[in-house]
């Protein structure tokens, strides 16, 4: 599983197959998906196949979702990371709610979009977040994210962010 960066808490590395049950336990805690418009997973079976036909795939040319764990003792946290979507680099990141109010979200998102602008030469990454989400613009917002306006995304109303790499 290919470690893909370091920060000064955290390591970001590639899922595997292997990762199922620790996606499928992030998914199914409770809020984690009260802003994100996405079906629940019904076993870890369903989260394989999440794995094997939708994240694994995003791995080209060093994109992807990374899983998150902490450096200290290893504990997988989340994931974070860059996944093109409708041709252009998304910027997101998803963390288990014993995670949440450490800074985590902020230091990986910040990581990632400087990984994307410095070593994958990306010109422009974008990020959405749902309108009522405050937690996630604010973490946009810390790493230097502009606002560029509001909008649909898969049915429902969110703010969108850009990122041209000058504020890094
Ligand atoms: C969004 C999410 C990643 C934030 O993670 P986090 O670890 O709490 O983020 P951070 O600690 O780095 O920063 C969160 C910021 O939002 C603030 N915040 C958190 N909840 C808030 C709320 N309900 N209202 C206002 N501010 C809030 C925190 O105080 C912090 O700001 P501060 O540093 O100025 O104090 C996390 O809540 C999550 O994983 N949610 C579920 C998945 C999700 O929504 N992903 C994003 C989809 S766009």
């Amino acid at each position: 599983m290919p470690i893909i960066l370091q920060t000064e808490r955290l390591c970001l590395r590639q899922f595997t197959e292997a990762d199922a049950p620790i996606i499928y336990h992030l998914n199914t805690q409770p809020g984690v998906l009260q802003y994100v418009p996405e079906p629940l997973l019904t076993s870890e079976e369903h989260a394989k196949e999440v794995i094997i036909n939708i994240i694994l795939p995003q791995y080209k040319n060093n994109l992807g979702r990374w899983a998150v764990h902490l450096k200290g003792n290893d504990e997988f946290i989340g994931w974070c990371g860059l996944k093109l979507l409708n041709n252009e680099i998304d910027l997101g990141y998803r963390f288990l709610p014993s995670a949440w109010g450490k800074g985590y979200a902020t230091e990986a998102a910040k990581a990632a979009l400087q990984y994307g602008h410095q070593q994958l030469q990306l010109k422009k990454i974008i990020a959405h977040a749902h309108v009522d989400n405050i937690a996630s613009q604010k973490v946009l917002e810390k790493i230097g994210m502009q606002f560029v306006g509001e909008g649909i995304d898969e049915g429902v109303p969110v703010k969108g962010y850009a990122s041209f790499g000058n504020m890094l």
